[in-house]
């Protein structure tokens, strides 16, 4: 295994998936207990993450001695470069400007991790995001590939299996760094590389059990895949000491609620129970037109929901969530923040402190695709599998302006004849996520030889590989005035149909 030694990095998780890629288990510690965790895991090699402090300042993190005292290969990734070269001997110094974005490096030298990847004067594309630099190498250390504004962009120490990039090999942009990090894993540390989801099932299994106990645990269904796939898990941990529960406030799509009831209570026979609380959201949305207000009003409700048939329930120590890595770095402001809330997305918070539950969160480090990996694993069937991601605050978030039971009964016709269309052209599973919007805005139309005055829509489908960053979908020609045609024939209160193109960042993908 390896253990990643977390300083506090946005992308640290990112390192765990490219090892995970690579066919090794790893495991995330934070620096603080990062000790404890390389006692305890015993692991082939280490790599230290980026963060957000300075090695120059008195007090910044530092990595545990005994990781050094060990002799297992070390590779330190931006912050950990620096700490590694400072603890090691070298020195750091701040820089007064920063290096930021794309750029090249050329490889200098040979090293253990260029193996089958690099060659001596090839130039490779790399992502730089560092203030303060490597001006002196320590002891042992050569500079094995360099860029204009990091002469150490990666340095190497073979006989000790030390290694050091001044760039973030995890992230996308860094083209060959999922290969630079399986080179280490692989090539370095001499990790097999047969490491699979069925055994990353099996260990979670394992915590589940141990976590839960003989306790009762509950947990509550959207639909979507990570809930679906975060229960199913459960329910082979602990079996029928797990309760779903799913939650109708009338934001759901169409069709919706029955699938999920067919398949938990027919299909797995999961104890499941279905609540219809639409009058209480409709009710509670009237009036209620700022986005983070909805988004805050449904995250409440469903727990107040949830609270209530908990006890029916005859209550529950532990509460279940589907949450994703994305969730987690989207929410949560992370050491050395400030990094700003951008959503309040309403599976994380919340429930386990007035109900004085502990949380089971068992897909907390991985990213979607990973996520249905797993289902597919379990066996969940490949139409729940391969479901478009569809968020807690449903419907609502779709709706600018004031939600109504009438305004989400055309964007759930609307919405429907969209996918419907996508399905049959083929085109769903190319699209991340693909839905409606309907606008607050109303516009003059012809229609027969009336005028109308009516709703307009925005159709939105964007290609992502984590949520994080997406692109529009370019669909062919001829399928958007195709579908703009059916929408405004068959949907009464809409008369105008148009197209999101706008990427994220810097739109988000939902529009609230
Ligand atoms: P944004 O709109 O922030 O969305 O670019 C990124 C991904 O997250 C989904 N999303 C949510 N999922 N609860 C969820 O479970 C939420 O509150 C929530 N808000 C957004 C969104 O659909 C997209 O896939």
């Amino acid at each position: 295994s390896i253990l990643i030694v977390d300083f506090g990095s946005q992308v640290t998780q990112l390192i765990a998936r490219r090892v995970r890629e690579a066919g090794v288990y790893s495991e995330i510690a934070p620096f603080q207990s990062a000790e404890a965790a390389f006692e305890r895991m015993k692991p082939k090699g280490v790599i230290l993450s980026g963060g957000p402090a300075s090695v120059c300042d008195d007090g910044s993190p530092r990595a545990p001695q005994a990781i050094f005292d060990s002799g297992v290969p070390v590779f330190g990734i931006c912050y950990g470069q620096q700490v590694m070269t400072a603890q090691l001997g070298g020195k750091v110094e701040k820089g007064n400007s920063g290096e930021f974005g794309e750029a090249y490096i050329e490889v200098g030298d040979d090293c253990a991790m260029f193996d089958g990847l690099w060659q001596r004067t090839e130039r490779h594309q790399v992502w730089m995001s560092h203030g303060d630099k490597v001006t002196e190498l320590a002891p042992g250390f050569r500079a094995v590939a360099t860029s204009p504004g990091a002469p150490y962009a990666i340095v190497a120490d073979d006989e000790r299996r030390y290694y050091g990039a001044q760039f973030h090999p995890e992230v996308v942009h860094t083209p060959d760094g999922g290969k630079l990090i399986a080179n280490f894993a692989r090539h370095v540390c001499g990790l097999a590389g047969d490491w699979t989801m069925a055994e990353f099932r099996d260990a979670k299994i394992a915590e589940i059990r141990q976590q839960v106990g003989d306790g009762k645990v509950i947990c509550g269904l959207s639909g979507g895949v990570d809930s679906s796939v975060a229960a199913l898990l459960i329910h082979e941990a602990i079996g029928d000491q797990l309760t779903c529960v799913f939650v109708d406030g009338g934001i759901l799509r169409a069709g919706e609620a029955e699938q999920v009831v067919s398949l938990f209570r027919g299909h797995y026979n999961i104890p499941l129970v279905h609540v219809d609380a639409q009058d209480l959201f409709m009710d509670g949305l009237a009036g209620v037109t700022d986005p983070e207000a909805k988004r805050k009003f449904i995250g409440k409700t469903f727990i107040d929901v949830f609270e209530a048939e908990a006890k029916k329930l005859g209550g529950a120590q532990f509460l279940a969530q589907g949450t994703l890595y994305p969730d987690v770095i989207e929410s949560v402001s992370f050491t050395g923040g400030p990094s700003v809330t951008i959503k309040s997305h309403h599976n994380v918070g919340g429930l386990p402190e007035r109900m004085n539950m502990a949380l089971v969160e068992p897909l907390r480090e991985l990213f979607k695709d990973e996520v249905r990996a797993l289902g597919r694993e379990l066996g969940l069937p490949d139409v729940f599998v391969g479901r478009h991601p569809f968020p807690g605050p449903g419907l609502a978030i779709r709706i600018p302006g004031e939600v109504t039971r009438e305004r989400c009964g055309i964007l759930r016709k609307a919405d429907a004849i969209y996918l419907e269309e996508i399905r049959t052209a083929g085109l769903y599973d190319a699209i991340w996520q693909a839905f409606a919007v309907l606008l607050p805005v109303r516009s003059v139309g012809v229609m027969g030889d009336g005028r109308t005055y009516d709703n307009v829509l925005a159709l939105r489908a964007v290609t992502s590989t984590d949520g994080m960053t997406a692109q529009a979908f370019q669909f062919p020609g001829d399928f958007l005035p195709r579908v703009a045609t059916r929408i405004i024939n068959e949907v009464k209160g809409i008369n105008r149909v148009t197209y999101d193109y706008t990427s994220k960042p810097p739109g988000t993908i939902e529009w609230e």
